[in-house]
């Protein structure tokens, strides 16, 4: 049995006072959770939100790390500077740095390894832009991210790994894609990491990512290989996030 994970994906939006106020009215909204239950504010943010977050049931979660130890890479955080400030988990591969940050599947799969090196679950980010989805193919092009994400990992590092299926076209645009079609999909990736990894796929944690909201996230959590919801939009919001928690 995978335990569901419902994680906020705050973007660049929240100073580190209003990450804190946000992170108090979140607390009690979520404290019955059967979910693991994360919050990935902004770097600047981090180290408040954890203050805020002590003695809660909530995670924290990054949006980015460096795949270097520390030197001169001007901007960048490292796994340590996260882990030291009491985070847990990473976004890694988001759309949105792949897009605008150039980040391609080669430096996510060194990102995930140094996150996993140094204790901290990846929440590994795939999916299909529109024009994939359109041509049909959306099956080899999230197979391809998630085998070369996890590339040279042991099969007891995958295990703990966590994958977001983002179609981009879904991602703050309001359209959220069918239940049935996210659900064949996360098949698609579950079966692309048992080829190379085996039975560790049946414990890798797969969210759907793209426009989750509570209207739809109770629909998108029934399907059998749902694991949970990266949720961008609705998690800025105490009261919307902890009704997809809640779903
Ligand atoms: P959205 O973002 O929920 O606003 O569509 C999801 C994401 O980008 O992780």
């Amino acid at each position: 049995m995978r335990k569901p994970i419902i994680a906020g994906n705050w973007k660049m939006n929240k100073t580190a006072s209003e990450a804190v106020s946000l992170i108090n009215e979140l607390k009690p909204l979520v404290a019955d959770a059967d979910a693991d239950v994360v919050v990935c504010p902004p770097a600047a943010d981090l180290a408040a939100a954890a203050q805020a977050l002590k003695g809660s049931n909530i995670g924290l979660g990054a949006q980015n790390l460096d795949y270097h130890d520390s030197g001169a890479f001007t901007g960048e955080v490292s796994a340590d500077m996260l882990l030291d400030l009491g985070v847990q988990y990473v976004i890694i591969g988001h759309s949105e740095r792949r897009e605008y940050y150039a980040e391609t599947d080669e430096t996510v799969n060194l990102k995930v390894k140094k996150a996993l090196e140094k204790g901290l679950i990846p929440i590994v980010c795939v999916g299909e832009k529109l024009e994939e989805r359109e041509s049909g193919v959306t099956a080899e092009v999230v197979r391809k991210q998630t085998k070369l994400a996890l590339l040279g990992l042991a099969e007891s590092e995958v295990a703990k790994v966590v994958i977001a299926y983002e179609p981009i076209w879904a991602i703050g645009t309001g359209k959220t894609a069918t239940a049935d079609d996210a659900n064949d999909t996360i098949k698609e990736i579950r079966a692309a990491i048992r080829e190379v990894f085996g039975g560790a796929a049946d414990e890798v944690r797969i969210q759907y990512g793209g426009s989750m909201n509570p209207k739809n996230a109770s629909e998108l959590m029934a399907m059998s290989d749902i694991d949970g919801g990266l949720i961008g939009g609705a998690s800025l919001k105490a009261e919307d996030f902890s009704k997809v928690v809640n779903y």
